[in-house]
């Protein structure tokens, strides 16, 4: 099961974590966090992931769907932050190699934010990859829904889960926070569209800081 609670990052990818964010966010009052966190995303968030939305639109998008749906602090940061794994990671499409190799970039995202924020953010990023297994295990509308290249990369991501993967998946708390962070994140990657910015969630990131 992709979930391991005692994963370790290996050297090889570690390489390809950029630490000057983590550093300049561990001296700092918590508005001086959020001001390193929100220009670090939006300078580097420019850069494409998918093909349709830059990072940054794609993380605003996401957010904007759980303040809709009036989720939790904790969740709106999730969504907000459940990719800066691949940020983190300088993955972008304009970059060499690009796709060949995955670098765990929601193990990445989750670990590194861990100092500054609490599980119920940080799970819920963790979550978000292996959340796409469970809901094609759980829900069959959810799988039709994915295109043919989601559904190619399912197998190498695990494929369906065991009953035994389901229900370990299930015993970890926020599972459920991880599996609606993983339906907005599918829908959250529509061309131009306009979103409220990062300064909206000033205020909602602050007071999840830990
Ligand atoms: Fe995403």
């Amino acid at each position: 099961m992709a979930f391991d609670s005692k994963f370790q990052i290996s050297s090889d990818i570690e390489k390809y974590v950029d630490p000057s964010l983590a550093q300049e966010m561990s001296v700092a009052t918590p508005e001086q966090k959020v001001n390193s966190l929100f220009s670090y995303i939006e300078k580097r968030g420019q850069s494409f992931y998918d093909e349709v939305v830059t990072q940054l639109e794609h993380a605003l998008q996401c957010a904007a769907l759980a303040k809709q749906k009036k989720a939790n602090p904790t969740l709106i940061t999730g969504a907000l932050l459940h990719d800066i794994g691949h940020i983190i990671l300088d993955e972008h499409s304009a970059r060499e190699a690009f796709l060949n190799t995955d670098l765990n970039h929601e193990e990445v995202g989750a670990r590194y934010m861990e100092p500054f924020f609490p599980e119920a953010v940080t799970i819920p990023i963790r979550l978000h990859v292996p959340a796409k297994r469970y809901l094609c295990t759980t829900d069959a509308s959810y799988y039709d829904g994915l295109s043919e290249a989601s559904k190619r990369s399912l197998k190498l991501q695990g494929g369906i889960m065991s009953d035994e993967e389901r229900q370990a998946f299930e015993k970890i708390p926020y599972f459920e926070d991880g599996l609606v962070l993983r339906r907005w994140d599918d829908l959250a990657k529509v061309k131009a569209l306009d979103t409220p910015g990062l300064e909206t969630y000033r205020d909602i990131v602050k007071q999840c800081l830990q």
